[in-house]
This record gives structure tokens, sequence and C-alpha cells, in this order.
């Protein structure tokens, strides 16, 4: 099946996780002598892992293009901390062999590659979130391995803070011990993976000076405020805190990779995304100041802000089904999907839109092709505007592919639909249908779809199926055949089914 992409494909950062061409590239990977790389499966994974304080596990597919392309990284890397005290070992898990998929699964293995690392023989689990090139895998797990927070001690220690894009956590105190410092190394370790975390007795030796006289937490960040203090030492505070001071006013989006970790974290926040597209290179004056103001004035009120350049947006405008002649647009989604669209806005237009989208006045935006004006191909094509009318309100069985036009196994179904399809041509309570899911909002509420082609069945009285079976054009017809509703006589026997919208305009059937 194609995997369908999710958001965070399109800003080009993820692209990583999901391969999706490279199906029937099957090679594996050769053991080659000395290999440093440990290979585990189903039958040894787990003793393993419970023999190791520290061990780090690549999940991958053989098919993985970018699997491929970490081998030779990942095993240089093995092979230099191989001779590291203690040492760190590298170790690989084919996700995708069917006796180990189970392992995996509870792994909660989202993409290919996944690596993660494991602590305490396997009782802490962490997500990877380094470098894929030898000498930054090598940099990442050091400092994984050695304590949560590094301690500062002099003007040079603190140097090593000095990368003016990344967010450093400091704890400042008066002594290493006690209940601030105890909760702020369990802090530590348990966001490591994503910050780093030092230590000192000595707020000014940090780059942004200014002392303290009581323990606190300084976040240290290269935009807006540049650091804020923090004095509440309980653990969740903490990292609530953290959570929402890492996160920009407004989130940059453009071709510098330097924004793109803080792109991914505004995707993976819960909050309603709003999303300004705008030609950087033309426009940028005005929209930047006003969208700024009104990103402070809904500072704290479960919206967050990106400014994202027209330039370098065609993937997101794909994704969300946007044109640039709509540009500059202001798009909202919501955490459960809905969208929100005012195109071609005004600088000063954003602040009253805003107030309008939160007040409840602004109709969400439904993603749909045109219904098409000719539609006389046996597979009959459905758009989101002619969803209800065609498929819950026609009175019809109704067989509906969910599909990518770029996907393959699409493709190799589509001449197996046609034959069904035309099978029942003269069967008027038998519709097959279709409809592009990359150009066309699909209701979440009713469809799961997660890849293409997925196929859904709806009976005339409005039964609704997931097709899983063979797509063989036997199998499909004789679903149909067995999960149809007989509408004709059926209903005509009811008396009550006059009012039902399923029986509407229902023509006769002729069984014979
Ligand atoms: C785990 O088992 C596989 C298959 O038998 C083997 O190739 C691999 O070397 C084993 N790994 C370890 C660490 O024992
Ligand atoms: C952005 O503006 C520049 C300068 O006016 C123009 O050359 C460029 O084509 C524009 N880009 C887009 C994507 O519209």
């Amino acid at each position: 099946m194609c995997i369908a992409m999710e958001t965070r494909v399109w800003n080009g950062v993820l692209m990583i996780a999901v391969s999706l061409l490279a199906l029937f590239n099957v090679s594996a990977f050769a053991a080659e002598e000395g290999e440093k790389v440990l290979t585990l499966d189903h039958s040894n994974f787990t003793d393993t892992v419970s023999k190791h304080n520290f061990i780090v596990v690549e999940f991958y597919a053989p098919w993985c293009g970018h699997c491929k392309a970490l081998a030779p990284e990942y095993e240089k890397a093995a092979s230099i901390l191989s001779s590291h005290d203690p040492p760190i070992v590298l170790a690989k898990f084919d996700a995708n062999d069917d006796a180990n998929r189970e392992l995996a699964s509870q792994y909660e293995i989202q993409g290919f590659p996944t690596i993660k690392i494991l602590r305490n023989g396997g009782k802490n689990v962490q997500e990877y979130k380094g470098p894929r090139e030898a000498d930054g895998i090598v940099d990442y797990l050091k400092k994984q391995v050695g304590p949560p927070s590094a301690e500062i001690k002099s003007v040079e220690d603190a140097a090593n803070l000095g990368d003016e894009k990344k967010i450093y956590v400091v704890g400042v105190f008066q002594k290493f011990s006690g209940e601030e410092f105890e909760s702020f190394m369990t802090l530590a370790e348990k966001l490591r993976a994503d910050y780093d975390f030092s230590h000192t007795l000595d707020a000014k030796l940090l780059p942004r000076g200014e002392s303290v006289n009581k323990p606190t937490l300084r976040l240290l960040k290269p935009f807006d405020e540049l650091f804020v203090d923090f004095h509440d030492f309980q653990v969740d505070a903490m990292e609530k805190f953290i959570e929402e001071a890492t996160i920009p006013l407004l989130t940059i989006f453009n071709s510098d990779p330097s924004n793109h970790p803080f792109v991914n974290k505004f995707f993976e926040s819960p909050n309603a995304k709003a999303m300004l597209f705008v030609n950087f290179s033309k426009e940028l004056g005005v929209f930047q100041s006003n969208y700024k103001d009104v990103a402070v004035l809904y500072k704290g009120k479960g919206i967050s802000f990106l400014l994202g350049d027209l330039e370098a947006s065609q993937g997101a405008f794909q994704y969300f089904g946007l044109t640039e002649d709509q540009a500059p647009l202001l798009l909202i989604q919501t955490s459960d999907g809905q969208k929100y669209l005012k195109a071609n806005i005004e600088p000063d237009q954003i602040a009253p839109w805003l107030k309008d989208y939160t007040d409840g006045q602004v109709k969400p935006f439904i993603r749909s092709e045109p219904i098409p004006e000719v539609n006389n191909e046996p597979v009959k094509v459905v758009v989101t505007d002619s969803l209800q009318d065609m498929v819950f309100n026609s009175g019809k069985n109704v067989l509906l592919e969910f599909y990518a036009p770029w996907c393959g196994h699409c493709k190799q179904l589509a001449p197996i639909l046609d034959e069904v399809a035309i099978s029942f041509e003269n069967d008027a309570d038998v519709m097959i249908a279709k409809l592009d899911a990359t150009a066309n909002d699909v209701p979440v509420d009713t469809f799961d779809v997660q890849g293409y082609p997925t196929l859904y069945f709806r009976s005339a009285r409005g039964n609704l199926l997931s097709y899983d079976g063979d797509r063989t054009k036997e199998d499909i017809i004789d679903f149909i055949q067995k999960n149809r509703d007989k509408s004709a006589q059926a209903e005509s026997a009811k008396p009550e089914s006059t009012k039902s919208e399923a029986v509407k305009e229902d023509p006769p059937k002729d069984e014979l």
C-alpha cells in the first residue's frame, strides 16, 4: 500500500522517515567481515537489550532507501564508538521481517529508519534525535551516554553553549544538592534527547549574563527575548515551561535549515496552527510586523503562528490544495483537521480576520475538486462536494476507492475496478466510484484513509465497510454481492421505508 503522507512531510525535513519509492529495491544488508553493528532479531532482541545499560537500535526495512544511505555511516559510528569508554553498542533490527514485526510494533515504529536508545536493560526508551552521518552520530551518542547535564565551571565551559541557533537549558544553583537540583536532574534525564542541559553555580558565566540569587532554570534561545528564567522546580511545571518557551512567537519557514527544527515543533504542537504565506523577497515588511502583533495578542491562547516564504512552500501548497494566486494567504488548521482560509489577504486584514475566526464567524474551508460536468466512464468520479449526493444520499450500493494519482498500487487497481464497474453496468443499484484523496478533503470522522488505495463499501441502506480483500475482479464482485442491499423488493415490502433517504428514486430492479 502506498503510504499516505503526513503533514510533516511537506516541510522536507522529515522525508527521512518515509520511503515511498524504494519498495522493489530489495537488498539485504550483507554481513561484512568485522561488522561492528550487532544484528538482532526476535529471538535475541530482548535478551541482548536486557544485558546493556545503554544500547542503540536502528529499526530498518531492507527496501528503505534512507536506511541504505544510513548503513555505512552507522557502521562507521559503531566502529568508532566500540572503543569508547564505556563502549557504546549500536544494533540493527529488521522491522519488516514477518517474524520481527510484533516486537517492532511494541516500539511504535512509524517510519524507517527509526533509531531508539534503550537504557537500563531496555526499561527506558528514548528517541534518537541526532544527525545521520558518522561524526554527528558519534558526538550525539557520546553526549547521550554521559551524565544528562554537564557542569559549567568556567567561561570556556560556557563557550560550548555558543551555537547561536540552538536552545540550551541551564540550571543555576547555590549548591548541587537538594530538592530543586534533584528535580532538575530528573528533568534533564527525561528531555535529554531534545535539549542540551547544563548546570552551574555562577550565572555570570553564561553567555547571556545576569546573575541570580535563587535556584533558577534559565532557557537560552536564539529568538524573541533570548533568555527566560523560571523558578518553579516541579518537573511537570518545568517541562511545560520549556515546551512553551521554545516555540518562537513566529516560526519562520523558508529554505534555511536551521529553522527546520522549529518548524517540526510547530507541527507537533497541539495548538491550532496559523500559517501566513507571503513572498519574502517582495512583501515581508508590513505583513511580518502586523502578524507579530497578532501573535503577541494570542500568546498562550492555543494558537501557534508560522510565517512561510512562498518561494519555499510549494510542498505545503500542494499538500493543502492551495494555489499561488491565492497568496498572500492565511490558513488555520485546528487539531481536529478543520481548515480556515483567507486568500489574498492584506496586512491590515490579519487582526480582524483572526478575531472573526476566534469568534467562530469563519466557515471551515473544505477542499474539493470541482464536480465534473461529464462523468460517464464506468468508474464514477466523486469529489468532496459530490460525496453526499453520489455516495450517502444516492440509495445505491457504492464501492468507493480513495486514491492518489502518483500511487502505483492505485494504477494497478484501476483496470480491475473498470472491469468490476462494467460488470455492474446494467445494475442501477451498484456504483463503482473513486475519489482523488490528494485533491479532496476526506471526512475523517467517516473514513480512515491511511494509505492508497483505500476501499470502502457503503450499502444502499447505509452499512459502511472497509474492503480489505484481495484486489481481484472476482473477489471485489463477490464482496459487493454479499454485502449489497437488495433495495427494490426488500424495501417495497416494508411500508415505513417510503421515508428512508436510501430509497429515494429507487428504480425497480429485475432480478432475472
Ligand atoms: C540474533 O540472531 C540472528 C539470527 O539467528 C543472528 O544473525 C544474530 O547474530 C543474533 N544476534 C546476537 C546479538 O546474538
Ligand atoms: C517573489 O517576488 C520576487 C520579486 O518580486 C519575484 O521575482 C518572484 O517570482 C516571486 N516569487 C513567487 C513564488 O511568486
